[in-house]
């Protein structure tokens, strides 16, 4: 099987190059091999492989930022998944794509669910959900995995910001009012292959089992390396940043569940694997 797989210097994309090895020749991508911000080169790369299965791990994840680079954001997010899954469609390639909690506005009470109607509070949510409906809308094979809170061993990601900022830091200050799953990098770069090695298509949630807040994140982060900084809760407000975030951001798996049989692990014990890869 030939494989395409986007973003490999990425968090996710990184994890990939070695979870889809098994399933076939993987050629892999980082920004500067295939910018998708070029929808021409894009599709002509899908044409020259042929591939089997196209694997977008690539995407514009800096939230804030995409306040102002809306134009860059929505290239990335919306037309590139866009161009690719088009070029499955015509080459009957599977398309696997990662999308996002922040395309719920938070408001809801209780975990969101597939059907939920989504209502994006910023920019990058709004391309995202953008990108969603454009490969729903190509007709071609997909399954599109909405994940939330990614973080792992390597990358940008709140734990290696937590763990450098403790370091620095007498005591942190962090948001405890947007409740969540941290999901690592690890377990969704191992669940793909799974769920497509079950024939797995369509929209999921899938992130790590449990919820917390930011604050109760940083405080296991910290009990895990065995740092001793204390983290003073806070509320959004007291945090501002150019984007809005979702306050509720829990995903309901259990339609993967169900459908597929595969779970991932609890968030704690995702932090705790994550730890010692760092050790
Ligand atoms: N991070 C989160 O908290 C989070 C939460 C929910 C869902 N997700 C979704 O999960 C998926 C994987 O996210 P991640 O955390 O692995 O993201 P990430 O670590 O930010 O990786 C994104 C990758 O996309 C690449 N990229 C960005 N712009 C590009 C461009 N114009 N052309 C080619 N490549 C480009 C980046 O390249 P560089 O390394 O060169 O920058 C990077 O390799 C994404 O679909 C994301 O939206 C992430």
């Amino acid at each position: 099987m030939r494989i395409l797989l986007t973003g490999a210097t990425g968090q996710v994309g990184w994890e990939l190059r070695r979870t889809l090895a098994p399933m076939g020749e993987v050629k892999f991508y980082d920004r500067y091999g295939l910018d998708l911000a070029e929808a021409p080169p894009l599709a002509a790369a899908v044409r020259a492989l042929q591939p089997d299965l196209v694997v977008n791990a690539a995407a514009y994840t800096a939230v804030d930022k995409a306040e102002s680079e809306r134009d860059l954001a929505f290239a990335v997010n919306a037309t590139a998944p866009r161009v690719l899954a088009e070029e499955a469609k015509r080459i009957g390639a599977m398309l696997v794509h990662y999308s996002t909690d922040y395309v719920f506005d938070g408001e809801k009470a209780s975990p969101y669910v597939e059907g939920d109607p989504p209502r994006p509070i910023n920019v990058y949510g709004e391309s995202k959900l953008a990108g969603e409906q454009a490969i729903q809308a190509s007709g071609c094979r997909h399954l599109i995995l909405r994940t939330s809170w990614v973080y792992g061993p390597r990358g940008k990601n709140f734990l290696l910001t937590i763990l450098r900022l403790a370091k620095e830091r007498p005591e942190l200050r962090v948001v405890d009012d947007q409740v969540g799953a941290p999901t690592s990098s690890l377990a969704i770069a191992r669940a793909t292959p799974q769920l497509l090695a079950k024939g797995a298509q369509g929209l999921y949630h899938m992130t790590a089992g449990g919820e917390t807040s930011w604050c109760g994140f940083a405080r296991a982060i910290l009990k895990g390396a065995g740092l001793a900084t204390p983290v003073i809760a806070i509320r959004t407000e007291d945090y501002p940043t150019p984007a809005r975030r979702p306050r509720n951001s829990r995903l309901d798996c259990s339609r993967l569940k169900s459908d597929t049989g595969v779970a991932l692990e609890s968030w704690e014990a995702q932090l705790a694997e994550v730890t010692s890869a760092l050790a």
